[in-house]
């Protein structure tokens, strides 16, 4: 009997989040709670998001010379051509304080998930991500929403993983203004939205962009890189670019740590190992 769900937001999201295992029994973890945002698990992070954008005086829709968003990352609601994703500089989004008009064209993944999305039981990677409709190239799909941890919380949860648990934590690195490299990690381990079921391709057909919208808490966004057909399933890479690696026993030698686990993406050009937390963390 196959297992279905309705909706695992709960009627969080502005769209039905369904659930169906065509392959066995497993139901989504109950330890799970769903959150549409991150969540700040401690005091001393909260302060270090607390300062705030100055908001834009536009009285337009934020074509032109808008202070929020000089490098004008979106075109008609989606990622525009020009922005370049590998350079790590977040994207401030028009927040309520701006002056703008309705039709701001600087304001995008705070309006939520736009297109039906389906977890699923995939046949050799655990849970996934599907989309159940067309989602054109460069529209906005989902966030990476968790708790937002230290790096002394994140070592301890990793510390108890066992080798063959999933991993959760993302570790975001993004160059702030000051061009200076900051990193904020997120674990929707225990609480998290759909984006903790995305799996690692080789060959993604999303990618992540660093965001900020009404606060300065990063938000992790995925994009469609290509237009994605209804039923594909949704993926990113773990760790932003492939590494080619063959060696799995050398693998984190660093850390002391010999986790390398196989990537089972199938893609033609697969590294052959998933990309572990620590690479974009220590590097
Ligand atoms: C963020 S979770 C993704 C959702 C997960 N599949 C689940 O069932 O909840 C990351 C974990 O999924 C599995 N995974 C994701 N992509 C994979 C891949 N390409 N090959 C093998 N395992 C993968 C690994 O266990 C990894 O630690
Ligand atoms: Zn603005
Ligand atoms: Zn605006
Ligand atoms: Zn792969």
């Amino acid at each position: 009997m196959p297992v279905y769900i309705e909706d695992i937001s709960s009627g969080q999201e502005n769209i039905k989040i369904s659930f169906l295992n065509e392959v066995n029994s497993y139901e989504p973890p109950t330890t799970v709670s769903y959150t549409l945002n991150c969540v700040l698990t401690s005091e001393s992070l909260a302060e270090n998001f607390e300062s705030i954008s100055l908001p834009c005086h536009c009285k337009d829709d934020c074509t032109s010379d808008c202070t929020c968003s000089a490098s004008q990352a979106y075109n008609s609601g989606k990622l525009s051509e020009t922005y370049d994703h590998h350079f790590g500089k977040p994207i401030i989004e028009c927040s309520d304080l701006c002056s703008c008009n309705e039709n701001c064209r600087n304001k995008v993944a705070q309006f939520g998930i736009k297109f039906s999305l389906q977890v699923f039981q995939t046949h050799n990677r655990g849970f996934g991500v599907r989309t159940m409709e067309f989602i054109p190239k460069s529209s906005f799909v989902c966030e990476y929403a968790g708790e937002i941890i230290d790096d002394v919380e994140a070592q301890y949860r990793i510390s108890k993983q066992a080798a063959d648990d999933s991993n959760y934590i993302y570790v975001l690195k993004e160059h702030s203004c000051e061009d200076k490299c900051a990193h904020t990690i997120i674990d929707p381990t225990y609480v998290g939205n759909v984006g903790r079921y995305l799996n690692h391709s080789c060959s993604p057909n999303l990618i992540s962009v660093p965001i900020r919208s009404n606060n300065m808490v990063p938000r992790i966004c995925f994009f469609a890189k290509s237009d994605i057909l209804p039923l594909q399933e949704l993926s990113y890479n773990y760790g932003g670019e492939c590494v080619s690696r063959t060696d799995s026993s050398t693998f984190c030698k660093d850390q002391q740590i010999s986790r390398a686990r196989k990537c089972l993406c199938l893609s033609s050009n697969c590294c052959g190992f998933l990309p572990f937390v620590f690479d974009n963390w220590l590097s």
